[in-house]
């Protein structure tokens, strides 16, 4: 059974991937990270930042609801302090960079550029911070954005997408178009949870970004859309919880899957949905997960 996959040049040991902000280094006592196919790390920026005033974080009906903002250490602490535990584990690291300019994304690249991660993934995606996000609402802030980062970088660049867009097949092939390595879609879509007694938002920030199971088929169609007009690899995420959500994601176009919410629900839910596409694999005769990748039949 051959569940490996190359992914912009990243070669994975399956298609499961821990998603950006979704894993801390304090899972390691549930799960074993080495059986993973990769792990993204917090988005990275340049400064530290403290992120958003509580609450941050809500449950919605079947998903979930924060406004973390991006708290980070900065570049520098982040790679002294964090990386070398990441780092630890058999499976390919990979940074998710954010920023406030250009200028910013580039100087966080030229930071890594130097450490053994495997590649970065480009946050332009975030509904919870003020900047960033104008880079995926724009195909040519993005475009500038993306050949901007490729001439400062060997290693393999993923540009994550927003759901909050109107055409997010301009918005892919502007990333394609000026030399992304790969797509990887969905981050949050906007929300908010009111409390009655108050009246008050329940976040501290009142909107957050919407994440889990009521997600995944406005995922599943911009996976769909982007497969239609993209040629490099797309990496599917946005509800994932069990190996049937993620080989619905794989069948419809992704080429692998990170996962998200699911880890607060079961730390160990990547380790059992590489399992289940596995025996999925087995029970359908598919010795190679790689002919399952847009196998649809729409
Ligand atoms: C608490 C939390 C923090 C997140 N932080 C980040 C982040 O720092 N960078 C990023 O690109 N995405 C971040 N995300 C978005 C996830 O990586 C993912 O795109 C999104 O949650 C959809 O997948 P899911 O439905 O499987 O959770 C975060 C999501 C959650 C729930």
């Amino acid at each position: 059974m051959d569940l490996s996959v190359n992914i912009a040049g990243i070669d994975l040991k399956n298609p499961v991937i821990l998603a950006s902000g979704t894993c801390g280094l304090e899972q390691a006592k549930f799960t074993d990270f080495s059986r993973l196919g990769a792990i993204i790390t917090k988005s990275v920026t340049l400064d530290s930042n403290i992120g958003n005033p509580p609450p941050r974080v809500a449950e919605t009906h079947c998903g979930m609801l924060n406004s973390i903002g991006l708290e980070n250490p900065g570049a520098e602490k982040f790679i002294a302090n964090k990386l070398p535990l990441w780092l630890k584990y058999n499976t390919p690291v990979i940074i998710s960079v954010a920023g406030k300019s250009q200028k910013e994304y580039i100087e966080v690249i030229e930071k890594f550029e130097p450490t053994p991660i495997a590649g970065f993934e480009i946050n332009v995606s975030c509904p919870n911070v003020e900047h960033g996000i104008e880079f995926c609402k724009d195909a040519n802030n993005l475009g500038r954005l993306c050949s901007a980062i490729k001439k400062v970088t060997s290693k393999p660049v993923i540009i994550k997408l927003s759901p909050n867009v109107t055409d997010i097949q301009a918005i892919a092939l502007s990333a394609e178009n000026n030399g992304a390595d790969a797509i990887s879609l969905i981050n949050t879509l906007h929300g908010l949870k009111v409390d009655l007694e108050t009246k008050n938002a329940v976040l501290g920030k009142i909107t957050g970004g919407l994440s889990g199971p009521c997600i995944k088929p406005v995922a599943l169609a911009c996976v769909y859309k982007v497969s239609m007009v993209c040629k490099i690899p797309i990496i599917g995420m946005g509800g994932i919880m069990n190996a049937e959500d993620a080989l619905e994601f794989i069948v419809t176009g992704a080429s692998a899957i990170e996962i998200g919410t699911a880890n607060f629900v079961n730390p160990n839910a990547g380790i059992e949905i590489i399992d289940g596409i596995e025996k999925y694999c087995e029970k359908h005769n598919i010795p190679d997960i790689k002919s399952l990748v847009k196998s649809r039949k729409f």
